[in-house]
């Protein structure tokens, strides 16, 4: 049974990308996966501020252990000014470098109130998970409109982005159990 972790990408409160990942975990479960959800409105910014990079922080260090001891790392990200928000790449800048995202499966599925469902916040987040080697999962999801689309009770509303959830659901557990490292 592989492991998955999903990152809810912000630590905004009542966050779509929370209530999305929420959703994601009982579908991950069906396809046969052992499924946490960790959220960055639980990492401890306020144990980094001042520029504490390379110290031996143990809140961020239990945080990041939670987050790694995984197969396999779903990413739920919203778009914040065209990009993934800014404590998402805080998260990443204080990992341990170079072994953390070293050939893990990774997939992503972008949310936003706008009309490109965070396609530029994945698109920049590949590129930084590709530049840490990890294995990026090919097929992407992106809720557009999300507070339209997706229901908490309901789920996902409009059937073509549905049938892309599903899929890449599906698909990518199947994908964890082949790559995992
Ligand atoms: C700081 C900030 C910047 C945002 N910038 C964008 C944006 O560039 N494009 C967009 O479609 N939505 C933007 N939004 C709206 C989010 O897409 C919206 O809140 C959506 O629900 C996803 O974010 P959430 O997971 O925090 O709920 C922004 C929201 C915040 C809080």
């Amino acid at each position: 049974m592989p492991k998955i972790t999903i990152l809810s990408g912000t630590d905004r409160p009542g966050s779509m990308a929370l209530k999305v990942s929420e959703y994601i975990k009982p579908v991950l479960e069906s396809h046969g996966a052992n499924v946490n959800i960790v959220s960055l409105e639980d990492y401890p910014f306020e144990d980094i501020i001042g520029g504490k990079y390379g110290q031996d922080i143990p809140s961020v260090k239990k945080f990041n252990e939670e987050l790694l001891d995984t197969d396999g790392l779903l990413m739920v990200v919203p778009e914040y000014n065209g990009s993934f928000p800014g404590v998402l790449k805080f998260f990443i800048d204080y990992l341990p470098f170079p072994e953390s995202f070293e050939k893990l499966p990774i997939a992503f599925v972008g949310e936003a109130a706008g009309a490109f469902g965070a396609l530029r916040s994945v698109e920049q987040l590949q590129m930084i998970c590709n530049y840490r080697n990890a294995i990026l999962f090919p097929e992407r999801v992106f809720l557009q409109r999300v507070s339209k689309i997706f229901d908490p009770e309901k789920g996902i509303t409009d059937e073509f982005q549905n049938k892309l959830m599903q899929s890449l659901l599906k698909n990518f557990t199947s994908f964890v159990e082949v790559n995992k490292r």
